[in-house]
């Protein structure tokens, strides 16, 4: 044969495939059609269709398998810690019924104050807010000092731990804190830093919208978005969670401080701490939000030296539940508030307090409105 046959016969052949082809390509769109038409005529015909329960099965195993997945993760990412707590009780306050009425007495309120601080920082507070609530407040130090054991009438707690501002003397105190709070009776754990002033009368308020009986973890973040940390197991898994900033404050029910014995009661705070090696403040949002799965409730009337005071208005002074200051290089961050003068009156402390108890006797003027 020729290669010009060669070829005829080949094209010949070519155009026969091609037929073949478009026959088997006409006969399978048709078949296709034919089988998306019944299709959709069966869905129609049968509305919970297989089809779609199907589907949601389907799904039910992926969602499954993915929970398990994850909770297999988690497993084993948990550390002693995490196994520690497994072990107690998890399940939130039933059946609680109207809170009771919170009066000044349901709550404890501490201080963590340090030895050099004491001269500058206290006799302010003890001139001021203290004087509304000077049985329910203790403050934390770590040093005697008999003159203001005596100012305080014994409520200056020497806790044993370092003077210095590091994470594990933090801790310690935080741990001392919650302790001491949890050998009384009190239904509120309020813990607040000697640079702040506590609108004592608001705050008694502010908790009786609470029961005591349920979880609460009541305080503001100074963060714009949750911390991410990353957790030093085997998984290195990242864990994340809010925090309620210890400058500014912030509140504990009695019910979630007793679920959160198990790793933060008798010491274990401290070595909870040094764990995840942040400070106070964190540890305590690490422990509610992340091991314990209890949520921080935003409370915007706390208020943190990291926040500017200015922005507090004047009409709204009377609403918020605590205040700071500090002098950062010459510029200070304090309320803006009118009396006594800058000189004598620099963190605006005293101010503050007669603005709003004008009722106090080195307070000179009632505010006008
Ligand atoms: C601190 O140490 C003293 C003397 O050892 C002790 O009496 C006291 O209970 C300790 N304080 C705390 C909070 O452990």
């Amino acid at each position: 044969m020729s290669k010009e046959g060669e070829t005829v016969v080949y094209s010949i052949d070519h155009s026969k495939m091609n037929l073949k082809h478009r026959k088997v390509l006409q006969t399978l769109s048709c078949a296709v059609l034919l089988a998306y038409t019944s299709l959709l005529v069966y869905q129609s015909f049968s509305r919970s269709g297989r089809g779609l329960s199907q589907i949601s099965k389907k799904d039910n195993q992926i969602l499954k398998k993915y929970n398990y997945e994850r909770n297999l993760a988690q497993e084993q990412s948990l550390n002693e810690l995490e196994g520690s707590y497994s072990s107690t009780e998890i399940s939130s306050a039933t059946a609680t019924a109207k809170p009771p009425t919170t009066t000044l007495d349901d709550v404890f309120i501490s201080v963590k104050t340090t030895r050099n601080y004491h001269g500058s920082r206290l006799p302010i507070i003890l001139k001021t807010w203290f004087q509304l609530a000077k049985k329910q407040t203790w403050f934390f130090t770590d040093t005697e000092d008999q003159d203001f054991q005596q100012k305080t009438n014994g409520h200056m707690i020497n806790t044993n731990c370092s003077s210095s501002h590091n994470r594990k003397a933090l801790c310690c105190k935080m741990s001392v804190e919650f302790d001491t709070f949890l050998s009384t009776d009190k239904k509120w754990f309020c813990h607040f830093d000697d640079d702040n002033y506590v609108n004592v009368p608001r705050l008694v308020r502010f908790l009786g919208d609470y029961n005591p009986r349920e979880d609460w973890y009541l305080g503001k973040p100074s963060i714009q978005a949750p911390l991410e940390i990353v957790s030093k197991d085997k998984k290195s898994q990242k864990v994340r969670f809010w925090f309620a900033t210890g400058g500014a404050g912030f509140c504990l029910s009695r019910a979630l401080a007793l679920k959160m014995m198990p790793v933060a009661s008798d010491g274990k705070f401290i070595s909870t701490g040094e764990k995840i090696r942040l400070p106070d403040d964190v540890t305590m949002g690490y422990i509610i939000e992340h091991l314990l799965k209890k949520p921080l409730t935003v409370v915007d009337q706390f208020h943190s030296h990291l926040e500017p005071m200015k922005f507090i208005r004047r009409d709204m002074i009377e609403d918020q539940i605590s205040f700071s200051y500090a002098k950062i290089k010459d510029e200070w961050n304090v309320v803006r508030i009118e009396g006594f003068d800058e000189k004598y009156d620099q963190n605006r402390f005293l101010s503050l307090h007669c603005f709003l108890f004008p009722q106090f006797n080195f307070c000179p003027t009632r505010r006008k409105r």
